[in-house]
Order: C-alpha cells, then sequence, then structure tokens
C-alpha cells in the first residue's frame, strides 16, 4: 500500500535518515557480510537506506525497488549521481519480485512489510530471492504504534491480517528464515538480523 501524505512526512525527513544510519550500523555490527555481495532493498523510499548501505557493506551489486514510482522518482532525485548511477531502481511488488531463486547475498526492508497486505506472500518471496545462508535485515512496526487511536486516523495502512511479534516471528519461520539477531519491543516493533536456513 502506497503511503499518504502523514506517513511521507514521517519518514521522507533527516530524523528518519539518523535513525537508519544508528540501524544499519547495528546490522553491520550484528552481521558483516562480505564485500561485493548481491544485495536488494524493498520498498527504499526515498533512498536514504539504499545510499547508507552502499557505503556501509560496500556491495557488489545493489538493488533497490518500490511500491510507489513517486518514491522511486524522489530516490532518483536523493540520491547523488555518482549513487545513483550504482544503483537500479525498479517499480514493483515486494509480494512478486521478479528475480529468479537464491539470487541474493541479503535483502534488506525497512518498514515495509506492515504496508503490504499479502506480507506473509512477501515475506516468501524475500525468502525465495535469497541465496541459502543469505541474510534478510528487516525493521517493522506493530499495529500499536501505526494503528492506534491517534494513528489510525492519520496513517494509512492495511487493515486485515496484521502481524504482531509472535505472527511474524512464526511468519519467518514457516519461510524457512531464522531470526539470529534482534532489539524488540514487543508491542511496538523490531529490528532483527535474519538467516535463510541451508
Ligand atoms: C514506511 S515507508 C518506508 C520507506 C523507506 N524504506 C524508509 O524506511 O524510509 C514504506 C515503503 O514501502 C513501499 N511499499 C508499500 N507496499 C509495497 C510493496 N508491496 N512492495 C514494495 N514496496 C512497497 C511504500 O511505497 C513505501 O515507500
Amino acid at each position: 500500500m502506497k503511503l499518504n501524505w502523514a506517513e511521507r512526512l514521517a519518514v521522507n525527513n533527516p530524523i528518519r535518515v539518523m535513525e537508519q544510519r544508528i540501524e544499519i550500523s547495528w546490522m553491520k555490527r550484528s552481521m558483516p557480510l562480505d564485500p561485493g555481495g548481491m544485495m536488494l532493498e524493498v520498498g527504499c523510499g526515498r533512498g536514504a537506506a539504499a545510499g547508507i548501505l552502499l557505503n556501509a557493506f560496500q556491495p557488489g551489486f545493489l538493488c533497490t525497488m518500490d511500491l510507489d514510482i513517486r518514491m522511486i522518482r524522489m530516490a532518483g532525485r536523493y540520491l547523488s549521481a555518482e549513487k545513483r548511477s550504482r544503483i537500479p531502481m525498479y517499480v514493483g511488488d515486494a509480494a512478486q519480485l521478479p528475480h529468479p531463486d537464491e539470487t541474493f547475498d541479503a535483502v534488506f526492508g525497512f518498514g515495509v512489510l506492515h504496508h503490504v497486505p499479502e506480507w506473509r506472500k512477501a515475506l516468501s518471496e524475500l525468502a525465495r530471492v535469497l541465496k541459502k545462508g543469505g541474510m534478510y535485515f528487516i525493521e517493522e512496526l506493530y499495529p500499536t504504534l501505526y494503528q492506534n487511536f491517534v494513528t489510525k486516523h492519520i496513517l494509512l495502512h492495511p487493515t486485515e491480517n496484521r502481524f504482531r511479534s509472535q505472527d511474524l516471528r512464526e511468519a519467518l519461520e514457516e519461510a524457512g528464515l531464522k531470526v539470529v539477531n534482534a532489539l524488540e519491543i514487543r508491542a511496538l516493533g523490531i529490528l532483527a538480523v535474519v538467516k535463510k536456513k541451508h
């Protein structure tokens, strides 16, 4: 589901960029990756994380995608020309990825799954395109945060079939993904490093 004006404000600002710098630094400390890997970021928004990922993980190939063409255009403007030329971007649905099985060493998703009505399908797609032993780096929010008595009137999210901590952990397990490290506030959200099982 595409963002409404309120959520575009919430994610397209310098505080969000600082937050992502801290999160990516934690991800890297939790699971340093060999440079030169194949990497994908889903739901890239305006591309701030992609720019940070490029420096932090030094991928050989980093591709980003988003459901919303406005976000892809914004990323084209936000990133420097040098970074933009190194990061292919496309419009697509995380629940239907165009990549062959076992393509990527790492997949990143910052605040994306809770926007996807078919979030279990998206999870199985992310697992499908990861190589065995590949890593999924995830930041997610739970409904207490984005569908409480205030935020439900301001933000726009799917309302059915939402996930909380237990649902997400069970779905990761079902998709063949194992949480190896997590920072979680069970009522609010999670930052986690997840590995595709062999
Ligand atoms: C909360 S924003 C986060 C954006 C960015 N990752 C960030 O952290 O700043 C969620 C993003 O996911 C995108 N999105 C929503 N549903 C999607 C889907 N099914 N496939 C890919 N991207 C999706 C939205 O367009 C939006 O850019």
